[in-house]
């Protein structure tokens, strides 16, 4: 009843882990791939293996999380073993994340998987910070556009971009008139709100240590900005750039609204952290349930047709 087609294969459902969650080490991924997860992604990887930001840099808190990792990976040699490892033993395509902390990391990066055996599908994060002092490339659009023309210039595997959530109608279609100029097989929409910050009533003090307590929010408070994200690129972006929808999947319902709004794969991010890799079971059987109820026998029958009052 969920099976879902993306590029060439047919995965038995839509759900898949959002990167850097439950997928840092490769007895994580293992955990993922043995759950009914769909598919799985790897967390974002640098160059060279990174030990992150000082603890506490990530919290749970009631309606979502709240987190300043800094990026800490194993490298992409690691992360490009496991996947290589991973396509002998599966059939199904494993996503690759992929993240720099500048331009030429990131075409550095993007070379190592184009001159591996990897066959599965890259994810490069946009949605990282860049040069200090600048914003996060996704939002600095001449060097979004920059970067991808590079990245075109050699990559020929199947490449997706994550982004981070935009919020002014202009930005939307700015950003995908820019996507639209490459052969990306996909967007994924979101990346954690940027910059949150949460407070502790007992203590009055924040809940993270890195900048302050600043930290990007995930959870079902992210839930009405990443389906706006997800729905304004879905009816600007051609079709052949699929959407994968990412934030604020807590239940069968949320899922049912990602793809309603036009998403084909889905991202859990916080609620896996809350719950482990048996949130894909649950979530899996609700969203069934939901399409029982609504009459519905595949999700191609429903995915972007949401309804808007005239
Ligand atoms: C602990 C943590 C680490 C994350 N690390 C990454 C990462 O390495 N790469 C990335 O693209 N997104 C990263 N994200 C963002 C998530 O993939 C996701 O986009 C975001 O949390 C929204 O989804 P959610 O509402 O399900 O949490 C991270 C999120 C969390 C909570």
């Amino acid at each position: 009843m969920l099976k879902t087609t993306f590029l060439d294969y047919t995965y038995d459902n839509p759900l898949m882990n959002a990167s850097g969650v439950h997928c840092m080490t490769g007895s994580e991924l293992d955990e993922l791939a043995a759950s009914k997860a769909g598919a799985l992604i790897t967390k974002s990887a640098t160059l060279a293996e990174r030990a992150g930001n000082p603890e506490p840099r990530y919290a749970d808190v009631p309606l979502g999380s709240i987190n300043s990792m800094g990026l800490p990976n194993h490298g992409v040699a690691y992360y490009l073993d496991y996947a290589l490892n991973y396509q002998e033993n599966h059939d199904a395509p494993l996503f690759f994340s992929v993240a720099g902390t500048s331009v030429q990391e990131n075409i550095d990066l993007l070379q190592k998987v184009q001159d591996s055996g990897f066959s599965g599908i890259t994810e490069l994060n946009l949605s990282c910070p860049n040069v200090p002092g600048k914003p996060q490339v996704a939002y600095d659009f001449p060097l979004t556009e920059d970067i991808l023309t590079r990245v075109f210039s050699f990559f020929t595997k199947p490449l997706g971009v994550k982004l981070p959530p935009y919020f002014d109608m202009a930005h939307f279609d700015q950003m995908a008139a820019i996507l639209n100029k490459f052969p990306l097989v996909y967007v994924n929409s979101i990346n954690s709100i940027g910059n949150g910050l949460y407070i502790d009533e007992a203590s009055d003090e924040v809940v993270i240590r890195p900048k302050g307590g600043f930290g990007g929010i995930g959870g079902e408070y992210v839930k009405p900005t990443a389906l706006a994200n997800v729905r304004a690129f879905y009816t600007r972006l051609k079709p052949e750039i699929k959407i994968i929808g990412t934030g604020g999947i807590l239940t069968g319902q949320d899922a049912y609204e990602h793809l309603l709004c036009g998403a084909t794969m889905l991202q859990v991010g916080t609620q896996l952290h809350k719950e482990g890799p048996a949130v894909f079971e649950r979530i899996a059987g609700e969203l069934e349930a939901i399409m029982e109820q609504k009459g519905y026998r595949t999700i191609d029958e429903f995915r972007g047709q949401l309804k808007t009052i005239n």
